[in-house]
């Protein structure tokens, strides 16, 4: 298999390390991410005396600031000059308190959409150099549990819950990665794909906000028996990145066994554009 500059974000800890430790050990450049300098360091260490590979360069960046994924981008562009795989896989749950970053963002929908949005537009150019770029952003089987989402109300100002919000930014980015396709064409950019996958479910560290409240901590506790290990949750992820069936496949849904379909009841044309003008416009002042 030819050797890939794989981007990994969040792989600092659960399907995000565990999906750098199998590309890396496949002998592909990892350029790995984290949040946390030091978690990010004992990840990267750890990685690359277990693969023996030498190709694998951390990065630190919080990505509930646009500002941080705006120079996280700036500083892989200034060190690489092709990117041939970008895995938004960084993601989070918090608790059922809305709270609003120093940007004034809801922080579900700052992490798991208007970050992976921010940094794909901005490694698109670094992308469209490799001959078979890869775009992958990690969604969830929970896209479908949040009842009708409040399209008017993105960041849910009016009504939030933290599973609503978790569950709607895992259904946006699904139309976001669909919405990317459309962009890509009528940009000139023919070899990059747009997938989303989810990783079915796997006991990682997801839950250390939610959880604080004893309603998750129960159901929790109850579905942690039925999880997956980390190498099942990495698997779509991973063949996502390298499977040479997946060669210019886009705009699909993978899960850990393959294609699926997502959740369709809500999707429109419409919703699609409704997700995406409002990402262009919270990344606006990041863009340039
Ligand atoms: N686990 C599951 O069953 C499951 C199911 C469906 C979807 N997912 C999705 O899978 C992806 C990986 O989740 P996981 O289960 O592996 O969770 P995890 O163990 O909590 O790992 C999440 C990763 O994202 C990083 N991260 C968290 N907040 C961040 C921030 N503000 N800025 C930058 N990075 C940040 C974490 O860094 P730290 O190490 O510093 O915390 C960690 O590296 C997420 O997108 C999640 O929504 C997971």
């Amino acid at each position: 298999m030819k050797s890939k500059i794989i981007l990994v974000t969040g792989a600092s800890d659960g399907i995000g390390k565990e999906t750098a430790r199998t590309l890396a050990a496949q002998g592909h450049t990892i350029l790995l991410h984290g949040r946390n300098r030091e978690k990010t360091r004992a990840a990267y260490e750890e990685i690359k005396k277990e693969s023996g590979n030498q190709n694998i360069e951390m990065f630190t960046a919080d990505f509930l600031s646009l500002a941080e994924v705006k120079r996280f981008a700036e500083d892989i562009r200034s060190k690489y000059e092709r990117l041939d795989v970008l895995i938004n896989n960084a993601g989070a749950q918090f608790s059922d308190v809305r709270e609003t970053t120093s940007e004034g963002h809801e922080k579900t929908m700052t992490i798991n959409l208007f970050a992976p949005f921010l940094l794909t537009q901005l490694l698109l150019d670094l992308l469209a150099k490799s001959d078979s770029a890869r775009v992958l952003t990690v969604s969830s089987a929970s896209h479908s549990m949040g009842g009708k989402p409040a399209l008017d109300d993105i960041e849910l100002k009016r009504s939030y819950s933290m599973a609503k919000a978790y569950a709607w930014s895992k259904l946006y980015v699904i139309w976001m990665m669909r919405h990317f396709v459309k962009e890509a064409k009528r940009r000139g950019f023919h070899h990059i794909s747009f997938n989303t996958v989810h990783p079915g479910s796997a006991a990682t560290s997801l839950g250390r906000e939610s959880t604080k409240q004893l309603k998750f901590r129960i159901i929790y506790f109850l579905w942690k028996p039925m999880m997956n290990s980390l190498a099942a949750g990495a698997r779509s992820s991973v063949q996502g990145a390298v499977s040479p069936g997946l060669e210019g496949v886009t705009g699909k849904y993978f899960g850990p066994k393959g294609e699926e379909k997502p959740a369709e009841k809500y999707y429109s044309a419409e919703n699609e554009q409704t997700v995406w003008d409002h990402c262009v416009q919270v990344t606006r002042p990041f863009m340039v």
